[in-house]
């Protein structure tokens, strides 16, 4: 145990809250199955939002819904503000997002997760006024050497200094969008190749993160709230990331400067959630490259979850059984 953490177990969210979290992801997951590959994509994440929900409602803390369904979702539950858990517990700034991949899903696709990230009060950014984000994720080679405001063809021939290989050995995840078509081409010009993501860059970032992926680095413009999640995973990996809001008109940057965000900073990790204290988990719905989707064998239901804690550095897998007549 670290010395640090015994005089603040009731003040902070401690270790158990991870398991506690992970309840609720694997729920979410279980839930969305009947909606894989079903086409409607709404009906997916009301699911995974009405278990989620349920679950968290059982956990030991109070849970301020900092990242939540937004707009986006048109979801009525789990909005931002809205306070999650059972209130006896410590006082915690959460994201939610009971399904990173609803289109994903509702086509059958692969790399659909349910995801769940927690910090202390107060060290979460509100970033919600502004929809999309801008940016870069690597491992940890990448600090101080990639940066979102040099070339992209810059960064890949740093990071590729960094970790000592060539750049024609470098993936580069990208979600696939008209907006990245530019982008996509200056990363092939340099050598390196992409990995076009669907949808879904929570799990791209981690993956490029993580130690000995096949994924080097993660770019683009995709949600907010999902780089503040992966700020909170990103903590628990010692990986490296920038981000920068990209409002998508003078109208949503209005509304995120009156909201008190500085749009035009480059957003270092601790600028997305700043202290030392994390939580962040992940279950796969779809099967994908972080984590499998929910498995029905005979009597039981396999859920994989992988389970990220930032104040030690670990990062758990989670394979769990469940008896499915349980889930009727
Ligand atoms: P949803 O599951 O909420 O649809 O989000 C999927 C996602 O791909 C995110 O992972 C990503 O950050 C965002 O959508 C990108 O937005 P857009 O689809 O508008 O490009």
């Amino acid at each position: 145990m670290n010395s640090t953490e015994t005089p603040t177990l009731f003040q902070h969210p401690d270790r158990n809250l991870a398991m506690e979290l992970v309840r609720a992801t694997e729920a979410a997951a279980i839930r969305a199955v009947p909606f894989i590959g079903r086409g409607d994509k709404n009906a997916a994440d009301k699911a995974a939002v009405d278990a989620m929900r349920a679950f968290l409602g059982t956990v030991n803390f109070d849970g301020l819904i900092v990242i939540g369904e937004g707009e986006k979702d048109k979801a009525p539950m789990l909005f931002n503000g809205e306070h999650v858990g059972n209130g006896r517990g410590p006082a915690c700034d959460i994201a939610v997002d009971p399904i990173d991949g609803t289109s994903l899903t509702a086509a059958g696709r692969q790399n659909a997760v349910s995801v769940i990230a927690v910090s202390d009060r107060g060290t979460m950014l509100d970033a919600s006024s502004i929809f999309y984000m801008d940016k870069i994720v690597t491992g940890g080679a990448g600090r101080g050497v990639v940066n979102l405001d040099q070339t992209i063809g810059d960064n890949l021939r740093e990071l590729a200094k960094a970790l000592k290989k060539p750049v024609g050995e470098l993936t580069v995840a990208v979600l696939d969008r008209p907006r990245h078509a530019g982008l996509i081409d200056a990363i092939r010009t340099a050598g390196a190749g992409t990995r076009l993501m669907l949808d879904g860059d929570v799990a791209g970032g981690i993956n490029a993160a993580r130690y000995e992926t096949r994924i080097d680095m993660c770019v683009g413009i995709g949600g907010s709230p999902e780089g503040i999640t992966t700020a909170c995973a990103l903590k628990a990996l010692d990986g490296y990331m920038q981000g920068r809001l990209a409002p998508k008109d003078d109208a949503e940057r209005a509304k995120g400067i009156a909201a008190g965000l500085d749009i035009d900073k480059l957003l270092e990790i601790d600028d997305m959630v700043s202290g030392d204290n994390t939580f962040f988990v992940a279950t796969g719905v779809t099967d994908g490259g972080l984590v499998d989707g929910v498995r029905r064998k005979g009597p039981m239901i396999r859920t994989e979850s992988i389970v990220l804690r930032s104040r030690s550095g670990t990062a758990r897998r989670v394979i769990a059984e469940h008896l499915a007549a349980k889930w009727l």
